[in-house]
């Protein structure tokens, strides 16, 4: 995997197509380069996320935990480091991620919290989400913790989130907030000052990796522009509004049908 760790990947070239916002999606060799530069933050990961947003991450991830109830089998999908998948408690858990390095971190902390509450180790899957290797209609709930930005083909890695949730489950996404282009342009301010000072403080570093995932949020679309995408993939009840403070973080929900018919696959056919 490339280890690429500042500087601007080339998808940001393609914004124009679609008005600013989202492009049709990251090319594969951006996507390697911010690969490398999410697996670059592993040691800094938390710090950097509670400083960058005064400590309202902890509160975001609470917010989306509490989407789901013991006993349900849950999908979180980039599940990066485990800052999220570490405190679900009482389910049945799978942790997806493309990045071995990620996934290498998470699995013995959040196994190791999970025991110290008395309970199985989870289950780990290298994939991206627009290629799930996992039955049709499987969970209750999947979660995305602020890695639904980093997708490659983003309504591809919706439809095989909905293939995967069972009739009735429900998908909640958090990520970053984007009102509109005003509101955009003051998190690209936010992105590209504050949060480049904060994290060479914390990593000691000029070249660190934040100076790189900064271009993730430019190219990042608008709540409403994902709130249509989650609606024609075919979910139903979609939300999508701006968490407090200052619409700094988005959340997404959206919910399978309980009639959902599945689509067949080639070999249905
Ligand atoms: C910023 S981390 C999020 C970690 C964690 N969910 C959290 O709560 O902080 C983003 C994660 O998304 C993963 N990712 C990137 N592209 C992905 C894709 N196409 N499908 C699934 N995960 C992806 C990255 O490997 C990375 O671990």
């Amino acid at each position: 995997m490339s280890k690429t760790v500042g500087g601007s990947p080339s998808f940001m070239g393609k914004r124009a197509a679609t008005g600013g916002f989202d492009a049709s999606g990251i090319d594969a060799e951006a996507w390697e380069v911010l690969e490398g530069q999410l697996e670059a933050t592993i040691p800094n990961y938390d710090r950097v996320n509670t400083w960058m947003t005064f400590g309202q991450d902890k509160r975001w991830r609470r917010n989306v935990r509490n989407h789901a109830t013991p006993g349900m089998n849950v999908l979180e999908v980039g599940c990066g480091p485990g800052s999220f998948a570490e405190d679900l408690v009482g389910m049945d858990l799978t942790c997806l991620d493309p990045s071995p390095e990620m996934l290498a971190t998470a699995q013995p902390r959040v196994d190791s919290a999970r025991a110290a509450r008395g309970e199985g180790p989870a289950e780990y899957v290298q994939a991206i989400a627009e290629n799930i290797p996992l039955p049709d209609d499987t969970f209750d709930m999947v979660f995305c913790l602020f890695s639904f930005r980093d997708f490659q083909d983003k309504a591809q890695g919706l439809r095989e989130i909905y293939r995967v949730l069972k009739p009735g489950g429900q998908l909640v996404i958090c990520d970053a907030g984007k009102a509109n282009k005003l509101h955009g342009f003051f998190g690209y301010l936010w992105m590209n000052s504050v949060v480049q000072v904060m994290a060479r403080i914390i990593t000691k570093e000029k070249n660190h990796p934040w100076k790189g995932l900064a271009a993730s949020y430019t190219h990042y679309g608008t709540n409403g522009y994902y709130r249509k995408m989650l609606k024609d993939v075919g979910f139903q009840g979609v939300q999508g509004r701006l968490l407090y403070p200052f619409g700094m973080a988005s959340r997404f929900r959206g919910t399978k049908p309980e009639n959902a018919v599945q689509q067949p696959t080639p070999l249905d056919s």
